[in-house]
């Protein structure tokens, strides 16, 4: 009979040691919480494929601030949706558009929280694309990069510390740095959604958003869910034109995108945990099959592993709770 003289349960015997050769490490501070804010008062919606995810009219920032602050979730990045579309999606770069208004709230009530905004047209369109169309339908790529440079910078203007173009146009990152850079904005930062696959886990978040293309899809300018290189391509523009962040999204079906990009370029990387990632956990957990708690934390622990500095997901409430309590 052989004996194993190398035996890893030795450092798995207890939390003492496991602890101690820990190679992960997942903290509060890793999470970006999405936000949704809309026009009103006293709104509080839960997004019906998004239980816990809520739409919030601007007087509920303070308090929602407090308690993310409390949790130690340094961010937020912010979602509109505006009073009314239009064709132009002009409201996306309104002076007093729906995100530029919640950033002042936020910064009356905390100069200090820090706020991303995502940059993109659909929310705001009447048609539910990402930038303008020409008559076919198709998304017309220089013409949105002057919308998307224009919403970024209304965005810096009312005091957001961080934008983040989520639209996948082609020299968006470029487009955005310049305009920031030409009004004197050149500390904030760009957080690029590089490698945003033309995904179906994101159906949940066009409720949340009420951005559903109204007719199509987004394969024309978001990435195909078959290519590898190609998004270590879009990475490699993206830090070429400025990205100072570079994100993976979806995150679950793409950790081995995370994994290149973190290994190739070694920037700070982001994964979006989307929404539809986030529904199908709450719906398993509503039903008792799944423990939440556990399934999340090491979820979360995973994009840490795949190589993700920062991960955005609307668990990071309860992540940051359960990591508090141990
Ligand atoms: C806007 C945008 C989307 C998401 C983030 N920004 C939707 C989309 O591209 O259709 C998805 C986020 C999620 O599913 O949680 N372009
Ligand atoms: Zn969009």
């Amino acid at each position: 009979m052989e004996f194993p003289t190398y035996r890893p349960r030795r450092l798995r015997s207890s939390e003492a040691v496991r602890r101690m050769v820990r190679e992960t490490e997942l903290d509060a501070s890793d999470f970006i919480y999405p936000l949704f804010v809309k026009p009103g008062q006293g709104l509080r919606d839960e997004v019906s494929s998004m239980r816990g995810v809520f739409q919030l009219s601007l007087d509920q920032l303070p308090a929602e601030i407090d308690e993310l602050k409390a949790l130690g979730i340094p961010a937020v990045i912010l979602f509109g949706l505006p009073e009314t579309k239009d064709e132009a999606g002009s409201g996306a770069f309104a002076e007093d558009g729906i995100v530029q208004s919640a950033i002042r709230a936020i910064k009356a009530h905390d100069p200090e929280y820090y706020v991303i905004t995502d940059v993109c047209m659909c929310e705001y369109t009447s048609h539910g694309h990402c930038g303008a169309l020409d008559e076919h339908g198709c998304v017309i790529n220089d013409v949105t990069l002057e919308m998307l440079a224009s919403t970024a910078l209304s965005h810096a203007e009312a005091g957001a510390d961080m934008v983040a173009p989520s639209d996948m146009m082609d020299g968006r990152v470029a487009a955005i740095r310049s305009a920031l850079d030409a009004e004197g904005f050149t500390d904030v930062p760009i957080m690029a959604y590089s490698a945003k696959y033309a995904s179906g886990y994101y159906g949940p978040f066009r409720d949340a958003a009420d951005s559903a293309p109204a007719f199509g899809d987004r394969r024309g300018y978001q990435m195909d869910p078959a290519n590898t290189d190609e998004a270590l391509r879009e990475v490699a523009l993206d830090i070429d034109e400025g990205a100072d962040i570079v994100m993976v999204k979806p995150a679950l079906a793409y950790m081995d995108i995370i994994r290149r990009v973190k290994d190739q370029f070694g920037y700070p990387t982001a994964a979006y945990n989307v929404s539809g990632e986030y529904a199908m956990v709450k719906a398993a957990a509503d039903k008792g099959w799944i423990d939440e708690k556990r399934v999340v934390l090491e979820t979360m622990l995973g994009f840490k592993r795949a190589g993700a500095d920062l991960i955005l997901t609307y668990h990071a409430k309860d992540a940051a709770r359960w990591l508090a309590e141990g």
